[in-house]
């Protein structure tokens, strides 16, 4: 490799000091050495450097401190960070203040290879090497992949994917089914400064074991029967770009191998290929399940799931963000009304509020467009979308109620259907015919319950007609 970078090291510790330096004076760089925050500081200013390589503890100036002050002054100068191995929340940390990367302790020749290879790709393809500001980045977001928010840990979120954006790190995104796993990934590319390849997803859970190998790795030609041509798998499509691992705990054990290889080495092996090809691509795996059980069970790999975690991120779910719902209901009303529909009556923010959303912003997303249709049926629309117009399907509207009620143990049967019935009613706004069909009962049978507890029956039934609406 030709990279001859001029490289500071910084390390109190002698011995891993020399290591480091042995292993970048093989890979041909030129190598200078601090011994803490405040040397390394006084030797920038004297020289100038392309990278800096700065272990996390240390005394007098830890290296926190240490990044911050290098980004003080030299806001373009990669620093790479030294954690020791578990302590994946100080690497976390470290990206989120702009560190370029970190490698683990103990390391390899080839992760430092690897990182080296990076770096000199990235020093020659572009010289600008600054992490993205965070309005940049809210631009960006603007742009190519529009995030709805106003809830402040997904603020919180977006700011932390404003630093990582450009590193090469490993991001492994959690979430409940429709939370925006896929568009956090894609912000993730658009986001980052340094991709010069495509975004590329790959669903694991889409294909069987043998399909799902030569669609990642790709296959040449006779490699098995079928293969009659040489094709190249999405690892190599997404070179220079994002790869993204959909239901990454889906993909079989043996699989989980093959890729755990890919990530430490940096090269694949087509199916039936006889030489690894080398790909440069940022891994982003997204999974809805319990991630850690599935480690614990060993249904899942623990190295691979500390190679995929180096950035981990949480999307909390809809019922969570209680800020976003309205705004994200607007926001999808109005697009789907192209702009005709601007508001959402009252009763309607309200019972979109107390509704648990179990398939996230994808079903509200659904939710809105089908309430927009159902509200220019009658031919053009309103300025205000109203509450008739949601929730049509019965599934829903049982959830949503279902989601208002506390049914406790020791709470008899007949108090639970008081209870249940009084919820419907007041989620019907007293609508009676509309309560009936919800509960599954007549008529006849609400009226007599109501008039079991003491209620008026009066003829407030809904008609006919409100009760389609
Ligand atoms: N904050 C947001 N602002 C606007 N649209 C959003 C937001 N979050 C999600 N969406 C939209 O909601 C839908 C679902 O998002 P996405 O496909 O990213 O979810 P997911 O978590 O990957 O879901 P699954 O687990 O089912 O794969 C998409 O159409 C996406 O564009
Ligand atoms: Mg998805």
């Amino acid at each position: 490799m030709n990279t001859s970078l001029d490289i500071l090291i910084v390390d109190d510790d002698p011995q891993m000091r020399s290591a480091l330096e042995a292993t970048v004076r093989q890979l041909g760089c030129q190598v200078t050495m601090a011994t803490n925050g405040e040397e390394a500081l006084q030797k920038l200013h004297k020289q100038n450097f392309d990278l800096v390589i700065s272990d996390m503890r240390m005394p007098v100036m830890n290296g926190e401190e240490l990044l911050r002050a290098i980004h003080e002054t030299y806001k373009n100068l990669p620093v790479v960070m030294v954690t020791a191995y578990g302590t994946i929340n100080q690497a976390v940390e470290a990206m989120r203040l702009g560190a370029y990367d970190f490698i683990t302790k103990p390391f390899s020749f080839e992760d430092i290879e690897g990182l080296l290879s990076r770096i000199n790709k990235k020093t020659v393809s572009n010289s600008t090497t600054s992490v993205s500001s965070n309005n940049e980045v809210k631009k960006l977001s603007k742009d190519s992949v529009a995030i709805v928010t106003n809830d402040n840990s997904m603020k919180e979120l977006l700011e932390i994917i404003t630093h990582v954006a450009s590193s090469s790190a490993s991001v492994l995104i959690q979430g409940e089914s429709g939370t925006g796993k896929e568009l956090i990934a894609k912000l993730l590319h658009s986001a980052n400064r340094t991709v010069t390849g495509p975004f590329v997803a790959v669903n694991c859970a889409a294909l069987p074991e043998n399909l799902l190998e030569s669609e990642l790795f790709g296959h040449e030609k006779g490699s098995f029967t079928g293969a009659s041509q040489t094709r190249i798998g999405k690892f190599e499509q997404a070179d220079g770009g994002t790869l993204l691992l959909d239901e990454i705990t889906e993909m079989p054990l043996s699989l989980q191998a093959k890729l755990l290889r890919v990530l430490q080495e940096r090269e694949i092996d087509r199916v039936g290929g006889s030489k690894p090809i080398p790909v440069q691509v940022r891994i982003v795996a997204t999974t809805n399940r319990p991630m850690e059980e599935f480690v614990k069970k060993g249904e899942f790999r623990e190295d691979l799931y500390y190679r995929l975690n180096v950035i981990p991120i949480y999307i909390p779910a809809l019922r969570d963000r209680k800020n976003d719902i309205k705004l994200l209901a607007e926001y999808f009303v109005k697009r789907f009304s192209e702009g005709e529909i601007t508001r959402l009556d009252t009763t309607l923010v309200n019972e979109i509020e107390a509704y648990n959303w179990p398939g996230n912003i994808r079903e509200l997303q659904n939710a809105c467009e089908r309430a927009v249709l159902l509200s220019s049926a009658g031919g053009g629309f309103s300025k205000t979308l109203e509450a008739k117009h949601f929730f049509m399907k019965q599934a829903s509207k049982q959830s949503t109620l279902a989601s208002n009620i506390e049914i406790k143990a020791g709470l008899s049967v007949a108090d639970g259907e008081k209870l249940l019935i009084f919820e419907t009613l007041k989620a019907t706004s007293n609508n009676r015919t509309k309560a009936a069909e919800l509960l599954g009962i007549s008529i006849r049978t609400l009226r007599n319950k109501l008039h079991e507890y003491g209620q008026v029956v009066d003829s407030t039934e809904g008609t006919e007609s409100d009760n389609l609406s």
